[in-house]
């Protein structure tokens, strides 16, 4: 096997497998990451919860119906689930506002979101952009838009263009909020490169979350629907 070969065989990699679950493959780490709140409710940061046995593949839940949470169980063919992916138009440029401040920029990817709730912290990542010549704000700005795990908050340093990423290992987080007992989406971190089950190659980004409670309009891309009661 020639070495481009062996290097295709071991990257992290999820194929959305049709009307079933993500196949991750790439040993990628699996995490549970919990959503720790401020006193007034507004999620600040995440805390590590327990961390899976590192696999070189396994199958994780899209349906929401698994009994082996997060892993597939095989309920999505006994619950007919249908998973098509309906996101894929909605990622276009259109779905992109541009937010300009002093220091920084923001790029406001509004498809992405799933209703994480931390850029309403400090009055909103908007105004804090429109203030990012106080350090205050801008420090505040640049932790929001580090936690938002879908990757919708991209900033981006006025004076050069340059994105401000987290660095984040190719891993997948299995999100929750303790405090609202819910469960959200899986964090895709790290630029893993996502397939759809035709074979269609979505955009790889360093935070991404993909649904696994099976409600999402935005499919594979959470939407924020595992939220609305
Ligand atoms: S996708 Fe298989 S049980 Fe949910």
């Amino acid at each position: 096997m020639g070495e481009e070969a062996k290097k295709d065989e071991v990257a992290p990699r999820i194929k959305v497998s049709k009307d079933g679950p993500y196949l991750v493959s790439g040993n990628v780490p699996l995490v549970e990451q919990l959503v720790i709140s401020d006193e007034d409710g507004v999620p600040c940061s995440w805390k590590e919860g327990r961390r899976y046995p590192l696999q070189r593949s396994y199958a994780l839940c899209r349906c929401g119906k698994s009994s082996k949470k997060p892993f597939c169980d095989g309920a999505h063919a006994k619950a007919k689930f249908v998973g098509t992916e309906k996101g894929r138009g909605k990622f276009a440029e259109k779905g992109t506002e541009l937010f300009d401040g002093p220091v920084l920029e923001l790029k406001d990817i509004r498809p992405y979101c799933s209703r994480a709730r931390f850029c309403h912290r400090g009055e909103g990542i908007w105004k804090l952009t429109a203030e990012s010549d106080d350090p205050e704000a801008r420090r505040t700005a640049i932790e929001i838009a580090a936690n938002c795990p879908a990757g919708r908050l991209v900033l981006k340093e006025s004076s050069t263009g340059k994105e401000i990423e987290p660095e984040l290992e190719p891993s997948i987080g299995v999100t929750s909020d303790p405090a609202r007992e819910e469960e959200g989406p899986l964090w895709v971190r790290g630029g893993i490169q996502v397939e759809g089950a035709d074979g269609f190659l979505y955009q790889k980004r360093n935070r991404v979350t993909l649904c696994r409670c099976g409600k999402s309009k935005n499919m594979p891309f959470c939407d924020g629907s595992h939220a609305m009661k």
